[in-house]
């Protein structure tokens, strides 16, 4: 096969808002994040997230970052959550998630991203329940909302590339 030497773009459509124009559903969702971030254990960053997993059949599970003195062994809010929902629920899909994060004493000013290890993990997720997982990511008063996680992890690998 020849292919001719092209370049091509990525591109994907993340609404900016402020906490009070998210609907009544999302920011139910951002205040059960932010009312968990108590439940991080983060003696070492001091910084403390939180996710909340709204499910198809409307629960919420949520997770916090829990770390370690060896620190490759903690893991992120966003995984705690996510493998919690499948571990509990595994026919139920995960339709959003709110992360929210704690610093300093206060919610922080911008919304975090999930790291790659984590869009990696939430991929999964996504893919396994071929439905795309929401995500608001949520700041002091600044939200970010991303469609699937695929927009946030694009040229990925999956499962896809065993066959
Ligand atoms: N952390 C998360 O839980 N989620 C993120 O999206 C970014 C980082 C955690 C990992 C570690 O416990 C602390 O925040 C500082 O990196």
């Amino acid at each position: 096969m020849v292919f001719i030497m092209r370049t091509f773009k990525i591109s994907a459509d993340i609404i900016e808002c402020s906490k009070n124009e998210l609907s009544e559903d999302d920011s139910k969702l951002v205040q059960s994040a932010e009312g968990f971030l108590g439940h991080a254990y983060a003696p070492y960053s001091k910084f403390s997230v939180a996710a909340a997993a709204l499910l198809d059949n409307g629960i919420i599970v949520k997770g916090t970052n829990q770390e370690n003195a060896a620190s490759p062994s903690g893991l992120c809010a966003e995984r705690t959550a996510v493998f919690f929902a499948n571990s509990m629920y595994p026919d139920n899909k995960v339709v959003t998630i709110a992360i929210s994060a704690f610093f300093e004493g206060e919610i922080v000013k911008n919304p975090i991203t999930p790291c790659g290890s984590c869009r990696q993990a939430l991929l999964e997720t996504e893919k396994r329940f071929n439905s795309p997982i929401r995500l608001i990511l949520a700041g002091r008063e600044k939200c970010l909302i991303v469609k699937s996680i695929n927009d946030i992890l694009p040229l990925n690998f999956d499962s896809s590339f065993f066959e």
